[in-house]
């Protein structure tokens, strides 16, 4: 039995983590402080919690960080959060590539401002050949956007409907060469996926924690780890060994 408060490190680890980074507007109103404080205390804990994935030997992390929908949200904040990806782009990208992480981004480049998009392409470019860890900034991705352009691709491509197989459709994704999320984390106690990797997510195991994204530490990082090693893991079948039909 897994003790799911350890601090320790469980044997059994995700190989691909995928968190909705949520809460970081309550973080900063519970202290006064504007949206967009708490959107700067949540980048300051990605680096924290990306340094623990190194750490623990997490292959894959997915980061959902702004999605079609957030575009809604009033202008300053919106163009807060811009620049706030590309400061990180401007002071994390050295390091992050010194450390061995990918960075591959997830959603429609086109509708962020030119130097942005170059700043994001510039930093696919640069950490390409990286092995250690491989990080997915979804950024201006919805789960029905990414199918809906698989699709137009799909038809673009001639692809005869005999042809079309799940993983075929999967090649189409954002995540293409990407193992599915095994644990699909959710800070700030929302219930719910708000369009997130709605093919990739199918068997993934969902972590629900009350703390919101700021303070999602490398001890409640553990926590989520231990609690995904205590899952049985059924994928459709019946629990216990397989057995020859
Ligand atoms: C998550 O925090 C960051 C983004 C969605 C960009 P929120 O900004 O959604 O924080 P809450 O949910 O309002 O607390
Ligand atoms: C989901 O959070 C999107 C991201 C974390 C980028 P939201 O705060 O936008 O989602 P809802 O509105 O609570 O569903
Ligand atoms: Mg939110």
């Amino acid at each position: 039995m897994v003790d799911k408060s350890s601090k320790e490190l469980p044997k059994i680890i995700p190989e691909h983590i995928a968190i909705i980074l949520d809460g970081n507007g309550r973080w900063a109103h519970e202290r006064g402080l504007p949206r967009n404080a708490g959107h700067r205390a949540g980048v300051e804990n990605l680096r924290r919690v990306i340094e623990a994935c190194v750490e623990f030997g997490i292959k894959y992390l997915t980061i959902y960080a702004f999605s079609t929908e957030n575009w809604g949200r009033p202008a300053d904040e919106v163009q807060g959060l811009m620049n706030i990806l590309e400061e990180v782009i401007d002071r994390e990208l050295a390091e992050l590539h010194e450390n061995g992480v990918r960075l591959r981004h997830m959603g429609q480049l086109e509708r962020l401002r030119p130097v942005l998009q170059e700043k994001v392409l510039h930093a696919i470019h640069l950490t390409q050949n990286n092995t250690r860890l491989t990080l997915n900034i979804a950024w201006n991705y919805g789960g029905r956007a990414e199918l809906v352009r698989a699709i137009k691709q799909m038809v673009k491509d001639g692809v005869a409907p005999e042809g079309i197989t799940e993983d075929l459709v999967g090649s189409y994704l954002y995540t293409t060469g990407c193992p599915d999320p095994d644990l699909i984390i959710r800070t700030s106690g929302e219930m719910r996926v708000s369009n997130f990797l709605l093919w990739q997510g199918a068997y993934a195991e969902l972590y629900i924690t009350p703390t919101y994204w700021p303070d999602f530490d490398r001890d409640e990082l553990l926590k989520a780890l231990n609690d995904y090693a205590s899952r049985e893991r059924r994928f459709g079948l019946v629990p216990g060994p397989v057995t020859p039909s």
